[in-house]
């Protein structure tokens, strides 16, 4: 049985689909932890609903960003992980800890990458006129948002769109998405997971 460790910052409706997901299908794998850099991340309400162990280590607590990634390492280790899984986890994170989870850490991103990194991607889809827009799920690597993608789901720009319209069609493609692409990925089908759902 593999563990799966989730970092959230906020909702987590990602990493709600993947455990969700990880029950009904019975996964060989287990959401050993899910582990938050903000106390009130709603997301861990229904974690510790669903008996899954929660941690919160507070960025704010931190004086730097390096010592953040130092705690922040050790309580995920403590849950010996095969896989982290970035869902929502909005902090940029050092090239150290990175580096220790080099090809078994995930992200999930809103828009088809390389187009789009970085944030308010869904306003950035509508300010470049695109007619399709997306999600992606790559490996973390040092630079942002730029790692190989083992996974995109894509959505049709339609006429009227706002920020909250594109985003809401997209999360309904992100929450299919990511739980097939960690499914893959724990049964060594890297790349086995794209595709958009209708
Ligand atoms: C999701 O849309 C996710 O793709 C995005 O934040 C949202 C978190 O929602 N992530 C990023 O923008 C990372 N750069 P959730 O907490 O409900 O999963």
């Amino acid at each position: 049985m593999k563990n799966i460790v989730i970092l959230i910052s906020g909702r987590g409706s990602n990493m709600e689909s993947v455990v969700r997901a990880s029950q009904a299908e019975q996964w060989p794998a287990r959401i050993a932890a899910v582990i938050s850099n903000k106390a009130d991340a709603a997301g861990l309400v229904f974690a510790r609903a669903n008996g899954i162990v929660t941690a919160v280590v507070p960025s704010k607590d931190f004086a730097s960003r390096a010592d953040f990634d130092v705690a922040l390492q050790q309580a995920v280790d403590a849950f010996a992980p095969d896989l982290v899984v970035l869902a929502g986890f909005m902090r940029i994170l050092t090239a150290p800890f990175v580096e220790h989870y080099a090809g078994r850490m995930i992200n999930i991103h809103p828009s088809l990458l390389p187009d789009f990194p970085g944030l308010a991607t869904h306003r950035q889809a509508l300010e470049a006129g695109v007619a399709r827009h997306g999600v992606s799920v790559h490996i973390v690597t040092a630079e942002l948002d730029h790692g190989p993608v083992l996974g995109q789901a894509e959505v049709e720009v339609l006429p009227g769109d706002t920020e909250a319209t594109l985003a809401a069609r997209v999360l309904v493609q992100e929450h299919i998405l990511y739980p097939r692409v960690i499914r893959a990925f724990i049964e060594g089908r890297p790349g086995a997971g794209s595709g958009t759902a209708a």
